[in-house]
């Protein structure tokens, strides 16, 4: 590919799209060149802020504008099948919000499809480019935490209340990928309990259990309905612990803590000794995940590689949410993950 900008279309201006948009624009080598939405009041916002930004309301004008190397679509997730195996039959490299596709049937439908056409499919776990999360992945592959014996996070806040899916498919992702990234590994089982508070059919809280081949067992707490924003997880090694606080101005806390038991023989009479070290604040970067994750992107479209949110990856994060439903529909039910696809670190 040539060194001329990478020319974007961008499809959904809804409340994630003008992110999207705003760091296209920001990057260079990049150019969000046409905006795409079927409400003609979100183009009108974002042209009158960017005027060399061509808006239209229709899908098909964007498949058909040659002068388009890559899609990006930000609508709903029952969108994003359709859209992405059109935009990638029309020859675009495409970047598809999270997550990937809303079954792991459609994101093998679309890996194979970006397969065959020599086309990057990127899905966007945004959390895998945030400073943070990348520190605590180094701090776990380092082995200054030890082995892993669990983590556990809540990511709960009050709204935004989804039309078209549960709580799971539109917060789990999140969680779902940072551990697939921090541990390296699939769950090899998933249980679930959830409940649809406020609109019945729709799941608005969830508490997912995931068991990791290595043994580590994680939980995870999915709520559009609480009283104050927590974003908040704990990472406990035999070594250290580590709390992340995603709104925090100190985001990263290591702890030196922890508990031996010196001698086995004494396990009866519990012998066991406390460690409580220091608590270690470390710097942590400033940088924009979305516009490190478009960076990506461009890499991959530039270079043929695979970026760090591959869509393998994206697979992976889809296939651990059907478990969660597999387990909601077998009343809480143990549900195995099977083997999972080879994923590129
Ligand atoms: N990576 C992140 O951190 C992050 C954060 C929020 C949302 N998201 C993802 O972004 C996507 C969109 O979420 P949202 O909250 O912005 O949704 P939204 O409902 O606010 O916006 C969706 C937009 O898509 C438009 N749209 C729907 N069908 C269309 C079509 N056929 N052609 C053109 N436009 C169409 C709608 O008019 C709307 O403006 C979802 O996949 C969501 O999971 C990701």
């Amino acid at each position: 590919m040539s060194d001329a900008p990478i020319r974007f279309a961008v499809v959904g201006l809804g409340y994630w799209g003008p992110n999207l948009v705003r760091n296209i624009n920001e990057l260079p080598g990049a150019e969000a060149a046409v905006v795409c939405d079927l409400r003609p009041e979100a183009l009108e916002t974002i042209t009158r802020r960017y005027p060399a930004v061509r808006g239209t309301t229709s899908f098909t004008d964007v498949l058909s504008d040659p002068t388009i190397d890559a899609v990006v679509i930000a609508t709903p997730v029952s969108k994003h099948h359709p859209m992405a195996a059109a935009a990638l039959r029309a020859g675009k490299h495409v970047f598809v919000e999270k997550p990937l596709a809303a079954s792991s049937e459609e994101a093998a439908d679309l890996i194979g499809l970006a397969e065959r056409l020599d086309l990057v499919l990127m899905p966007g776990h945004t959390f895998l480019y945030s400073p943070p999360v990348m520190m605590i992945r180094e701090l776990i592959a380092s082995g200054e935490l030890g082995e892993i014996y669990f983590i556990s996070t809540s990511r709960v806040n009050l709204g935004l209340h989804q039309s078209d899916v549960s709580v799971a498919w539109d917060l789990g992702p999140h969680d779902f990928s940072i551990l697939r990234y921090w541990l390296g590994e699939t769950p090899s089982h998933a249980s679930a309990l959830s409940r649809g508070c406020i609109i019945p059919s729709i799941p608005d809280v969830a508490f997912i259990n995931l068991e990791f081949p290595s043994g580590t067992v994680a939980h995870v707490e999915l709520s559009w309905l609480a009283p104050s924003k927590l974003r908040r997880t704990t990472v406990v090694g035999s070594r250290k612990m580590v709390v992340y606080d995603d709104t925090s101005s100190e985001p990263v806390r290591v702890f030196d803590s922890g508990a031996v038991l010196p001698n086995p023989e004494t396990f009866g009479e519990y012998k066991l000794t406390y460690r409580t070290g220091d608590i270690l604040s470390p710097r942590v970067e400033v940088a924009e995940p979305l516009y490190r994750e478009i960076e990506d992107f461009c890499t991959a479209i530039r270079t043929g590689g695979v970026p760090r949110s591959s869509a393998e990856l994206g697979m992976e994060v889809v296939r651990m949410i059907e478990a969660v439903d597999a387990s909601l529909d077998a009343g809480g039910a143990r549900i195995g993950i099977s083997a999972p696809a080879r994923v590129a670190a």
